[in-house]
């Protein structure tokens, strides 16, 4: 039972909060003052889809491919929706009173617009559709190379990496860098990132409505890239961009195949660095992994 008031002077009932926090996933402290969600336009994550009803919309017919991008969209948003205004900081953030499906189509419709990486970030930094947003600190959209022919998919943001806004940059982005290494890549030559652009409260794997969500903006990140060759990384990856069931250890180590608009990339499922932080015996199949990878960077055309 948490105690509604606690006096600062209450020790075990400080040490009772405390442990409740742990237990609901929290494991640290971002901003010196609280959140008031109650203060927010819109209502806390969760809350708001019984609350809002969403009207349906026209899907739009499937893009061709290649073609250049329009504008950004600059119409009305929907209530509670992308707004594509320009508005930038002094809009007050609002969170999703659309059900996934909703907020995929209106994800859709924004990551569309966005002609460059640049313009997808900022897209994605005014997008509310995503409940993760609302208990993250920041955005964690790519770090690397915005043309890379290797592009890196992981699982979510962590700790490390929300307050840094950037992937894969805790123990595991570590040890990420020295796999690349260890074929000849750095920074400069990969481009980085995860099936969702905020941190999971609690680190737990972001659900399949968070990874519906976030998948139009990162087809688009994959078309702006255009990336020879893409690995994805762990289970949760492999299944959310390569639809990989069955588990992680039977299907990494085969390449795969996946067509974002209408261009097919080679891709290769292999082992998450915080699994192989744990399980140090499985570097040796990452290794292959890597192996095969730069067999195939080295036999495919550059850019
Ligand atoms: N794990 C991931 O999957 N992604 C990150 O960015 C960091 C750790």
């Amino acid at each position: 039972m948490v105690p509604a008031m606690i006096d600062a002077e209450d020790w075990p009932g400080m040490a009772t909060l405390l442990a409740w926090w742990r237990e609901m996933g929290v494991d640290g402290a971002l901003d010196e003052s609280g959140t008031d969600w109650l203060a927010r336009e819109g209502a806390v994550p969760g809350q708001a889809f019984a609350l809002q009803k969403v009207e349906p919309q026209k899907a739009e017919p499937p893009a061709a491919s290649p073609r250049p991008a329009p504008a950004v969209q600059r119409s009305a948003p929907a209530p509670g929706r992308f707004d594509a205004s320009p508005a930038g900081d002094a809009a007050p953030r609002r969170f999703p009173t659309a059900p996934p499906d909703a907020a995929a189509l209106s994800a859709r419709q924004a990551a569309r617009g966005a002609a460059t990486l640049d313009a997808l970030r900022a897209v994605l930094e005014r997008f509310d559709g995503c409940a993760l947003k609302a208990t993250a600190k920041s955005l964690c959209f790519y770090r690397g190379r915005p043309d890379a022919r290797l592009m890196i998919v992981g699982e979510a943001p962590g700790r490390e990496e929300d307050l840094a806004g950037k992937p894969f940059v805790g123990r595991a982005g570590q040890l990420l860098d020295k796999m690349l290494a260890a074929i000849g890549l750095g920074e400069d030559d990969v481009h980085i990132t995860n099936v969702v652009y905020w941190r999971p409260p609690g680190n737990r794997t972001p659900t399949p409505q968070e990874v519906q969500v976030c998948r139009p903006f990162l087809e688009r990140q994959i078309e702006l890239v255009a990336p020879d060759v893409i690995m994805t990384l762990g289970g949760p990856a492999a299944t959310a961009l390569l639809g990989i069931e069955g588990g992680i250890m039977r299907a990494r180590g085969r390449w795969r195949e996946l067509e974002v608009a209408g261009r097919k990339v080679p891709a290769m499922p292999t082992l998450h660095p915080a699994y192989l932080l744990r399980t140090p015996i499985g570097k040796r199949l990452a290794w292959r992994d890597l192996l095969a990878i730069q067999e195939r960077l080295l036999g495919s055309r550059g850019k």
